[in-house]
């Protein structure tokens, strides 16, 4: 009974989180283990000074390379040559300026950088980070050989839970064991795929890949997204170097419509202006955040020409089309049609578009006409329109 008991307190995550995908900033896709308290500190004025906390970034979270050890009792320490006042300072900081405050960790025994993990801690550290007053724990899986993935997150959920500090909680294990199946009342996300790169379509020999490949990974998971438990196709490249302009709106124009989390990768201090006017476009964004967190299907695919659509809580549909090839596309269709989305089990639902829906281009703030006519665009290569179709 007593057993029982202590499985119903703590075999729970912290519900009332993130029902609209979690927007922040993280230290690993500009800076790696090139990181600092002032650096930090730093990315947390310049998210507020650069308007990015007012368009609803709330998250900076610092990744590997934080931690250097752990004292006799066991208790991680922070590198005390980059990290010398310490992460509750850094956390106070960080709040004083009314942003969240997030860290990293690992369910192995090290992290992807060789910094101490948290396989066997777990308790002590999720009472630490509660102490240091964190909100939102990244959660990687290197150096866990042997471990069940599901044990070893559910463990650290337990642990967060027991701390009693409602903390967002990401899971990072690259979606080697297909988290979308179990992960739902074990963590906030789960990234789907490895990491991303700086690039449109590339892929390594250790498994990062471009946003291109990670696109087509996340089709056939749409189904397992929703408010409170999110597919994580990684961390946003938009500002950094490997991407054209073009490209980058179109990677956060398709993040936004996969309900990703919108983790900014770049130098918030010194991003340029149309690096800015991406990250911080309202309507984008409000696809992104839109409360009934619906991921968005690929509706038609005629191989470089996708067609994008994403159901919005007040009955409007986001319609994005995506010219993946090296040459401009005319595009001239009619936007009108009837559609099944089955992918939510046991549920299915009908889409219809008629011609009565007005047609408003998100990019350039604009409207376009309506659905009675063919829809008519010249589009870039590799650029991603970006509609919203509001019945009239
Ligand atoms: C893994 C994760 C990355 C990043 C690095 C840090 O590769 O997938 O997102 O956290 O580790 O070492």
């Amino acid at each position: 009974m007593l057993v029982l008991c202590a499985q119903t307190v703590f075999a729970q995550k912290f519900e009332e989180l993130v029902k609209t995908p979690p927007m922040g900033w993280n230290s690993w896709n500009q800076f790696g283990c090139r990181i600092t308290e002032q650096l930090v500190r730093e990315m947390a004025d310049a998210m507020v000074s650069s308007g990015m906390k007012d368009a609803g970034y709330e998250y900076i979270v610092i990744d590997d390379c934080w931690q250097r050890s752990r004292d006799s009792a066991g208790n991680i320490v922070a590198d005390p040559k980059t990290f010398p006042s310490g992460i509750k300072s850094l956390a106070d900081y960080v709040h004083s300026k009314g942003l969240k405050f997030g860290i990293y960790s690992d369910g192995g025994t090290m992290t992807c950088a060789g910094r101490p993990g948290s396989s066997g801690y777990e308790f002590q550290d999720a009472r630490t980070y509660a102490s240091w007053g964190v909100d939102y724990l990244k959660y990687d899986w290197c150096h866990s050989e042997g471990q069940s993935a599901k044990a070893s997150y559910s463990l650290m959920r337990d642990a967060l839970f027991k701390a009693k500090r409602p903390i967002v909680f990401s899971m990072c294990e690259w979606g080697s064991n297909e988290p979308w199946l179990w992960a739902k009342d074990v963590a906030h996300l789960w990234r789907t795929t490895g990491d991303i790169s700086d690039c449109w379509s590339c892929e390594s020999n250790w498994g990062s890949s471009g946003v291109m490949q990670i696109l087509d990974q996340q089709v056939k998971l749409r189904g397992y997204s929703g408010p409170g438990h999110w597919n994580d196709p990684d961390m946003l490249e938009v500002g950094n170097d490997g991407l054209t302009q073009v490209e980058a709106r179109a990677h956060f124009g398709l993040w936004c419509m996969l309900n990703a989390p919108l983790m900014a990768g770049n130098d918030l201090r010194s991003m340029s202006k149309e690096i800015a006017q991406i990250l911080m476009n309202e309507e984008v964004i409000a696809i992104n955040q839109d409360e009934l967190g619906r991921q968005a299907l690929k509706w038609m695919d005629y191989g470089d020409l996708e067609i994008w659509l994403k159901p919005l809580a007040n009955g409007d549909f986001a319609l994005g089309i995506l010219n993946r090839s090296d040459q401009k596309i005319s595009f001239n269709k009619s936007l009108q049609f009837t559609t099944y989305d089955t992918d939510f089990k046991p549920k299915s639902y009908t889409y219809k578009i008629d011609g009565d829906f007005a047609i408003r281009d998100l990019w350039n703030h604009k409207q376009l006409g309506t659905t009675k006519e063919n829809f008519k665009a010249e589009i870039e290569s590799h650029d991603f329109i970006l509609l919203r179709l509001s019945k009239k």
